[in-house]
C-alpha cells in the first residue's frame, strides 16, 4: 500500500508557440485545465500500476471536483482535507518543442495539518511506502511517523530545495530525482549520489533513461523511444510507477523498466493526470 503525502492542483495548460520571455505579452494558441499536482500525478500514476494507493492531501471548497477524480481513477480520498483556503494551480505553458515552464500557487497544499497527517498514517502497515514531493507543508512529520511505523520512505526532490531534501535525509530509503535536481543536490551538499548513504537513489535522465544508485553500484537504464510533444508530469508518472512497481513486489529493475515505459508514452501526449496511461495501454504501446 501506497500512502502518498502530496500536492493536488488544478493545472492550467497554454500551448504557446515559445516560452514566454522577460517581459514578453504571449497570445496562446489553446487552453485547457485539469487535475494535476506532482503529488496527484504520482498518485495516479500508482493507482493506473495497480497500486493500492492513499492520497494525503488538503483543497479548497471550489476544488472539490479535484477528490472527486482522484477517486474516480481509482485513489483512495479518505484523507484528503477541505481548507478554507483556495486548492492550489499550476499555469503551465508548452511550447512547440514540448519544453514547459510552470507557474504554481500553492494555496491549500501548504495547510496540511499533523492531525490529517497522523490520522491517516494509523491506518498503514509496516512495509507499506510513504511518497512525498516538495509541493506540501508536513514531510517531516509524516517522514518521522512513517519511520516509527516501519514504511519506507520514498522522497521525489521536485520542486528542489536542498533544505528540504537536507532535513529528511537521515529518514529516506528512496530518493528519486532528476538530472539537474541531482547536480543541485551534489552542489548543496558536496556529496555525490553514492555519497548520501541512502539505500537507493535514481536519478531520471530524460530521453537518456535513468541511473540507479545504490549498495549494488551506479546502474545506467536506457530510455524507451518516443516523439515527446509535452514532457509536462512525465517524471511524476516514472515515479508513481517505480513505488506501483516496488509496492507490488517488483524489483528494482523490474519497476524501472516499467516506469520508463510508462514515461515514455507520457512525454507522447499532452496534459497531468488526466493522460497518465494504464497498464494495458502500456502493454498495448509496447507490443506493437
Ligand atoms: O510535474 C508536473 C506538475 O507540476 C503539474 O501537474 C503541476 O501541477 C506542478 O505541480
Amino acid at each position: 500500500m501506497i500512502w502518498n503525502l502530496g500536492s493536488i492542483n488544478i493545472d492550467n495548460f497554454y500551448e504557446v508557440p515559445h516560452l514566454p520571455a522577460k517581459g514578453e505579452t504571449l497570445a496562446a494558441r489553446s487552453f485547457g485545465f485539469g487535475l494535476g499536482g506532482k503529488g496527484a500525478n504520482m498518485s495516479v500514476a500508482a493507482a493506473r500500476g495497480a497500486a493500492h494507493v492513499s492520497h494525503i492531501g488538503a483543497i479548497g471548497p471550489e476544488g472539490r471536483w479535484t477528490r472527486e477524480r482522484l477517486m474516480e481513477y481509482g485513489v483512495d480520498i479518505p484523507h484528503i482535507a477541505e481548507v478554507q483556503i483556495p486548492t492550489g494551480h499550476a499555469n503551465i505553458v508548452v511550447d512547440d518543442q514540448g519544453e514547459n515552464n510552470i507557474v504554481l500557487f500553492q494555496g491549500a497544499n501548504m495547510e496540511l495539518t499533523e492531525a490529517i497527517i497522523g490520522q491517516a498514517l494509523t491506518e498503514a502497515s509496516p512495509g507499506d511506502y510513504l511518497l512525498m514531493q516538495n509541493e506540501t507543508n508536513g514531510q517531516e512529520y509524516a517522514a518521522q511517523t512513517a519511520q516509527s511505523l516501519g514504511l519506507r520512505v520514498v522522497y521525489a526532490a521536485a520542486p528542489f530545495e536542498a533544505d528540504a531534501i537536507a532535513r529528511l535525509l537521515g529518514r529516506i530509503d528512496l530518493l528519486v530525482l532528476n538530472e539537474v535536481e541531482a547536480a543541485q543536490l551534489e552542489q548543496a551538499t558536496g556529496k555525490t549520489p553514492q555519497a548520501l548513504g541512502l539505500p537507493d537513489v535514481v536519478i531520471t535522465l530524460g530521453e537518456k533513461g535513468c541511473r540507479w544508485v545504490s549498495n549494488k553500484g551506479d546502474r545506467q537504464f536506457d530510455a524507451y523511444a518516443a516523439d515527446a510533444i509535452d514532457t509536462t508530469g512525465a517524471g511524476d508518472t516514472f515515479t508513481g510507477f517505480l513505488i506501483a512497481g516496488l509496492d507490488r513486489g517488483m524489483s528494482m529493475e523490474g519497476a524501472i523498466d516499467l516506469a520508463l515505459r510508462a514515461g515514455a508514452l507520457m512525454v507522447m501526449r499532452r496534459g497531468t493526470a488526466d493522460v497518465i496511461p494504464d497498464l494495458k495501454e502500456i502493454q498495448d504501446h509496447f507490443r506493437t
